[in-house]
């Protein structure tokens, strides 16, 4: 982690230092000696050119001769174990990755506690870790599908380029899960594999699982938004499955997290940039009040209180994605040993829970107030809360962009019950700062706190067109502060033909 909180591609935490070597021979690139399971092999190959039939219809839309600097992960070398490169968009391949195993690693919570991990699926849970396995698998195609068209409007070839970084991850992350199915989880499994290439997000027929993931990205705003918000809460439910008994899947799961980093950091400095883009315009203005709306836009930049009304949206549609606070499935998987807490093994308590409560807020009698619940019903509620307060950290770093331009403007991250549609929350009527408000004043102030049409048109065409020039950004977002992989801002990160 630099300083400033986020992970670039340079600084590579300690999870991914020991990976095994990655056998780039075979037509699945992998560290888990494909070569020598015919079985699995012949399971794996049978799936994979409807997978590439998926990204070329799904994928991202015209990019197929695009060479692209892409990082791949190679090897073991602390330093060295990604690779940097230009690839071909059609030659790119994806393969089987898993961190190495852990010697004698035991369940560190739940009623299985202490003992060895499994190494095979315990049939008990096979219905329970099938499921989970399979929604988390639905959120990696649902990313790339969401991000089809991005491209095209692109502020920079470097910002292009983190796009594709991205998409090709979120499709090895597919590959990850859809290993464990075939592997682990016979026929049934195969056949999840399927479904996972034929559902599509936002299909009215075959939607994906999550709702947040069948809502359009449909501009670079958007984008690092989703990144930043949206990906924290893949980050928090892979950290929460890298805490597994089923090893198979606490491995997959630890080296999918070393990746999701850099997606988090492509959303936190992508608004930064934009954020300081609009603060240096208003400065050169002379434009003191910030919520001189349409001066601002006239300057083509986009205003804070609209990024602010961005950050009010993906809040709310990622809380969702946490489930409902409280939940008696979340429970029967902590308790079984399947799924833990965030950072389960650094947390001082009995990791059992048997006697535990956490207090979960809602609204009772038309105030929001905080209830005592059993522990093992409010593990969502906990995950969501961890996350909330990870999310706090990226709106105070925003904030010292703002301040350090001299303009006066604070983000802040909206009340948890803010425009949920799923859990706790979802009957009531709250404002950003937490006021429970009847429907009719919620209505009346909606637009003051979500974009209308008017924004998200606004928004479009800011960003209608492209921007292909070597080293040069557009209009509405600042230039990044280096390169990637140290290379200058003028390199050529996508070779467009
Ligand atoms: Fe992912
Ligand atoms: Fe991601």
């Amino acid at each position: 982690m630099s300083e400033s909180g986020m992970t670039d591609e340079g600084a590579i935490d300690n999870a991914s230092k020991s990976i095994v070597e990655v056998d780039y021979n075979e037509l699945i690139p992998n560290n888990i000696d494909l070569a020598n399971d015919a079985r699995l092999k012949k399971a794996l190959e049978r799936w994979q050119p409807k997978y590439v039939d998926w990204w070329n219809k799904a994928g991202p839309e015209d990019t197929r001769d695009f060479e692209v600097y892409l990082r791949t992960a190679v090897g073991v070398d602390p330093k060295g174990w990604a690779k940097f490169g230009h690839v071909k968009m059609s030659d790119y391949r994806w393969g089987i990755l898993l961190a190495p195993k852990v010697a004698g690693r035991t369940i560190s919570f739940g009623k299985h506690k202490g003992e060895p991990v499994w190494q095979e699926v315990p049939g008990e849970y096979r219905a329970l870790l099938r499921r989970l396995i399979v929604i988390q698998a639905d959120t990696e195609p649902a990313s790339v599908e969401q991000q089809r068209y991005l491209s095209k409007s692109a502020p920079s070839l470097y910002d292009m380029r983190n796009l594709f970084q991205v998409n090709v991850e979120e499709g090895r992350h597919l590959w990850a899960m859809v290993y464990l199915l075939v592997e682990y989880f016979g026929r049934d499994g195969r056949e999840e594999a399927e479904t996972l290439l034929e559902r599509r997000s936002g299909d009215v027929d075959k939607p994906r699982i999550l709702g947040a993931f069948n809502e359009e990205t449909p501009d670079w705003l958007s984008f690092f938004m989703f990144t930043h918000f949206t990906d924290r809460d893949g980050k928090m439910q892979l950290a929460a499955l890298a805490e597994s008994g089923f090893d198979p899947l606490s491995r997959s799961c630890r080296f999918m997290l070393t990746e999701e980093a850099h997606h988090m950091f492509v959303g936190e400095s992508g608004i930064g940039r934009i954020i300081q883009r609009t603060c240096e315009a208003m400065n050169d203005a002379g434009i003191k009040d910030p919520n001189d709306i349409e001066a601002i836009r006239s300057l083509g930049v986009i205003d804070l209180p609209t990024i602010q009304k961005k950050i009010n949206f993906h809040v709310a549609v990622t809380l969702d994605l946490f489930g409902s606070e409280l939940s008696t499935n979340a429970a029967t998987a902590f308790i079984a040993g399947i799924k833990g807490r965030y950072k389960e093994t650094r947390i001082d308590d009995d990791h059992v829970l048997e006697n535990d409560t956490y207090k979960v807020a809602r609204v009772v009698e038309g105030k929001i107030v905080e209830v005592e619940e059993k522990a093992h019903i409010a593990i969502n509620a906990r995950l969501l809360d961890d996350y909330y307060l990870e999310a706090t950290g990226g709106i105070g770093r925003w904030n010292k962009i703002v301040a350090k331009t001299g303009c006066e403007f604070q983000f802040s991250l909206p009340y948890k019950g803010f425009s949920r549609k799923v859990g706790v929350f979802s009957e009531d009527f709250i404002s950003p700062c937490g006021e429970v408000l009847s429907e009719q004043e919620w209505k009346d102030s909606k637009s003051d706190w979500l974009c209308d049409d008017t924004d998200a048109d606004f928004i479009q065409a800011l960003m209608r067109v492209a921007c292909t020039e070597k080293g040069k950004f557009a209009g509405w977002i600042a230039a990044p502060k280096s390169g990637i992989n140290s290379q200058p801002l003028e390199f050529e990160y996508v070779k467009i033909s």
